[in-house]
């Protein structure tokens, strides 16, 4: 394919970019992009012109004719794109702070894409992606939206039930990040790991694992049981699970089911950090400038190592290799957020889900490796799907009986009146970035 290409990335100047640049100039030979759009809110300006700055570094470096353009201009950059990613964070660190910290207050897990703070992230975050995806839709109707922006699963969840453009996919870099873990348990490279993964953003399951296109489930799956401290993400206490509890299972958890399945440790150890005044939100507004200030320096014209604190190290490679496949149509199989149609029995079809899914130039095509959810797995995964509609439709709404039932169903706060205070107090932090709630009135008591 020899066709002019053009992608814009909206909150371009994150601290992730460099990674994603990496990823673009790594696979410039199958994926040769003539022009990359980094956008950014005034706000962020001193940040983007860095990262485009450091971009354009790396691009000599390589020595390869894609151009980076650096804006605040979101529809320009859109105009024409044949892909627009999206890592934004309305309301910046400081609302993740909140996110965390306002749920602790009141002895809750307080975490960004799960529980009370993943509920109020896709109350902010929503309303702005569909508006982006209605951009697309007017301005570049071809296009594919892939969306990084947490909480994925809702924010997927959103754009199925209300976006006039159909082409999205939602993708994390979670199910990259355990293969890498279970080749980390096997001592070999990554690439010889494929793990099919089924579930939701957040709360997939590892069930079948091919070393070198071979099934070797369960001798995979032993060793994981003894080493499954080794699978992890860089954003998530490092605990181990009980072999017991994983042998029952018979699948791999994700490291984000710890909130759900460790629940008090998890806890206890975040509100020990707590006290401390230590917050996730609050270390990596640290890592951030730290890495600001590397990337400031105009002899760096590489990725720096550095990066590799957060927790979506390598989502380059979960993206990057998803656009290659739609543009070179390969069919491999990648794990994304899509729509279920009929593969997975348990959901209507319009539901979202996270599958390994066969990637063509038509999108993914969810890989039908299971009919249904095992029975051990289906009613947290329903429960999830709940609050993930509930989540999407009191976003577009303004609607707060449905944010409090989102809030109260949450496994993760499960009680009724400090669910109410919760969120009145959260609702209250987030005021400027909710219009939807708090430009009319609506009913709280
Ligand atoms: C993981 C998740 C991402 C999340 C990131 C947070 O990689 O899969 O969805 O954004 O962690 O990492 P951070 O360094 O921001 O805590």
């Amino acid at each position: 394919m020899n066709k002019f290409l053009k992608i814009a990335t909206i909150g371009g100047g994150s601290s992730y970019t460099p990674e994603f640049l990496e990823g673009l100039i790594n696979r410039y030979g199958e994926l040769p992009v003539d022009e990359l759009w980094l956008v950014d809110i005034e706000e962020g300006l001193e940040k983007l012109e860095i990262i485009g700055e450091l971009g354009r570094r790396m691009v000599d470096k390589a020595n390869i004719p894609m151009k980076i353009f650096t804006t605040t201009d979101r529809k320009k950059a859109i105009k024409d794109a044949d892909f627009v990613t999206t890592q934004i964070r309305v309301g910046q660190l400081k609302a993740r702070a909140k996110d965390e910290s306002i749920p602790l207050s009141y002895g809750f897990i307080g975490q960004e894409t799960n529980g009370a703070g993943g509920l109020v992230k896709g109350l902010r975050t929503i309303p702005v992606i569909l508006e982006i995806a209605d951009e697309m839709n007017e301005l570049c109707p071809d296009a594919w939206l892939i969306n990084f922006t947490n909480p994925v699963g809702m924010v997927t969840e959103a754009l199925a039930r209300y976006s006039k453009h159909r082409k999205f996919i939602g993708l994390c870099n979670t199910p990259v990040g355990i293969e890498r873990g279970i080749a980390k348990i096997l001592d070999i490279d990554h690439s010889r790991v494929r793990i099919d993964f089924a579930g939701l953003n957040h709360m997939i399951y590892g069930f079948n694992i091919f070393v070198d296109n071979q099934n070797k489930t369960s001798e995979v799956f032993e060793r994981f049981v003894e080493n499954s401290i080794l699978v992890n993400m860089k954003n998530i206490d490092p605990m181990e699970w009980d072999e017991k509890f994983l042998k029952a299972l018979k699948l791999i958890p994700c490291p984000y089911h710890k909130y759900y399945y460790k629940q008090r440790d998890m806890l206890e150890s975040q509100l020990n950090q707590y006290k401390n005044g230590i917050t996730r939100a609050e270390e990596v507004i640290k890592t951030e400038s730290e890495l600001f200030n590397i990337y400031k320096n105009s002899e760096l014209n590489t990725k720096p190592i550095e990066l590799e604190k957060r927790g979506g190290a390598y989502y380059s490679d979960a993206a990057c290799n998803l656009i290659s496949s739609i543009y070179n149509n390969k069919g491999d199989l990648q794990v994304v957020s899509t729509i279920n149609g009929t593969t997975i029995k348990d959901f209507p079809p319009q539901y979202a889900i996270e599958i390994t899914s066969r990637i063509t130039k038509d999108g993914p095509v969810p890989y039908k490796f299971i009919d249904e959810f095992p029975v051990s797995i289906k009613g947290l995964i329903n429960q999830i799907k709940t609050f993930e509609i509930l989540g999407a439709e009191a976003a577009v709404e303004g609607n707060y009986d449905k944010s409090l039932l989102a809030m109260t169903l949450n496994p993760l706060i499960a009680n009724d009146i400090l669910g109410h205070r919760l969120l009145d107090e959260m609702l209250e932090a987030n005021r400027e970035y909710l219009p939807r709630f708090f430009n009319k009135e609506f009913h709280r008591e």
